[in-house]
Order: structure tokens, then sequence, then C-alpha cells
């Protein structure tokens, strides 16, 4: 967990002058855990670490003028831990929701993407608030997937999508890719142009995976509490060298 210099950063935004970005980028922050047991730390340690990586990787995608970012924060498999780590988890989602100002303060709008409904009342009631309060912020489009798994977004938007047909608000011809996008949790912003997944793992785990259709993938050895604007930046730039044709020539 190494902090950048004010400096370093700008010298670093300074590289991205004239680079392609994506307008919606993904990062699996994975690895908190190996972190942590590699300096003999208790996992949570791990997640606390990995907390202040997504802050200083959101205010730096900020300033570079990234539109989108989504971070996978907790999946729906992640209720499989065991009970102590899944509370470690809520505890510091609280505790970063409960510093409102923080976020507010850094023109940084935030959303949630997932079945928040599994969540406790009052942390529910946090993300609510905190949508609300940073609903004006223009920065940065920062979505934290919560509870979120792909394939439980691509159901529930099934579901919504069969109960119109059910009131016969909707005819199932009138269903198409717009329409099936239009009811996911990402309802209105860019497909994902490039997932990243730092800590060595190669799959997606039940991330975005409607979104991702044709996204660039870039995986890094970084563990993510040791992932830094450098790091980002050469993930950014690996993204820029990528030829992307959408199935054209
Ligand atoms: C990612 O780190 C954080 C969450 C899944 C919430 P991990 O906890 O998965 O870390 P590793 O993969 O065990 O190292
Ligand atoms: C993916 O990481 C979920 C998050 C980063 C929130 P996991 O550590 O849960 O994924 P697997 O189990 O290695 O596939
Ligand atoms: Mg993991």
């Amino acid at each position: 967990m190494a902090n950048l210099s004010e400096e370093e950063c700008r010298a670093l935004l300074r590289q991205l002058d004239g680079v392609v970005l994506p307008r919606h980028a993904g990062i699996i922050m994975d690895g908190n855990g190996r972190w942590a047991q590699q300096r003999m730390l208790p996992r949570k340690a791990g997640h606390r670490a990995g907390a202040e990586t997504l802050g200083s990787i959101a205010r730096f995608a900020r300033d570079a003028g990234i539109e989108y970012i989504t971070f996978y924060t907790f999946s729906t498999e992640n209720w499989k831990r065991p009970q102590s780590e899944v509370q470690g988890l809520m505890d510091l989602l609280h505790n970063y929701l409960s510093q409102s100002n923080k976020y507010i303060g850094e023109n940084i709008r935030i959303r949630f993407l997932g079945a928040l409904s599994a969540l406790s009342p009052e942390l529910q009631e946090e993300c609510r608030r905190t949508e609300e309060e940073s609903r004006g912020n223009t920065g940065l489009n920062m979505n934290l997937a919560l509870n979120y798994g792909g394939q439980d977004e691509i159901v529930h938007a099934a579901r919504s999508l069969a109960r119109d047909v059910q009131s016969g608000a909707l005819a199932p011809e009138d269903i198409d890719v717009s329409l099936f996008s239009s009811r996911l949790y990402t309802a209105g912003m860019p497909e994902c142009d490039v997932i990243i997944r730092p800590s060595g793992e190669m799959r997606l785990s039940n991330f975005l995976l409607w979104q991702a259709a044709y996204a660039e993938f870039v995986f890094m050895d970084t563990l993510w509490p040791d992932f830094t604007e450098r790091d980002f930046v050469r993930a950014l730039k690996e993204y820029a060298r990528r030829s992307r044709r959408f199935g054209g020539r």
C-alpha cells in the first residue's frame, strides 16, 4: 500500500495525454486476503487497505477524465465466506458511507449496482442517502457493485420484462437488446470498455456479464491493496493499445 505523492500523480496524468481512455472501466478488486496473509494480518486488514486503494483510484480516474468506473465490491457469492469476514466487510462499508461529506466534496457521484434488499436496513438507508447526496456530482460516475452478480442482474431484468408481458404492457417481440439493457442495474450507462483484474486470477467471477460483451480484459499480478495509480495507468495504456473491432473489420 504505497500512496503516491500529488506530484507523482500529476506526472502520471500527463502520461495519459492523447491516450484513448475507456468511457466505462470495470475493476475487480481482488487479492485483499492474500495481501493480509503475506503480512500475517487478519483478512479484514487487507479489506481495509483495499478500501483505501479504491479511494485513490477513483480520484485518479476522475482527474484523468474517465466517465464511469465500476468497482466490484461484494459479489452474490461472497456470502459463502465466514460470517465474521462478511460482517467485517459490511462494517467497512458502513464506515465508508458514514463519511458522506468526503465524496460530496470530491465531486464523485456514487451509485450502487446489485440486490441491495439483502443488506441490513441501516446499510440500505446509507446507500440510498449516498446516492441522493452525491446525485449532483459531475466529476466521475462511480458504481459500487454490492451484492452484485451478473447472472442475478440478468434474471432481475428478465423478471421485470416478464411482468410487463404478463400485464399486457409489452409484447414478447418488443424485447430487444436495448430494452433488455434498460432493465439492468446499469440502465442508461455505457457498456463496459475494459475490465481490470489484479491479483493474478483470470476470470470474471460473475462481474458485468452483459456489459462486458465487448470489453477488453487486462489481468495484472499486483494484489489490490498494492495497486497504485501507476498500475492503473499501465492498464489504461494496455487498453489503448488494443484493436477493438466489435465483429467488424
Ligand atoms: C477481494 O479480495 C475482496 C472481496 C472479494 C470482497 P479477496 O478477499 O477475494 O482476496 P483474496 O482473493 O482472498 O486474496
Ligand atoms: C470477486 O472476487 C468478487 C469481488 C472482488 C468483490 P472473489 O475473490 O470473490 O472471486 P473468486 O472466488 O476468486 O472467483
Ligand atoms: Mg479473491
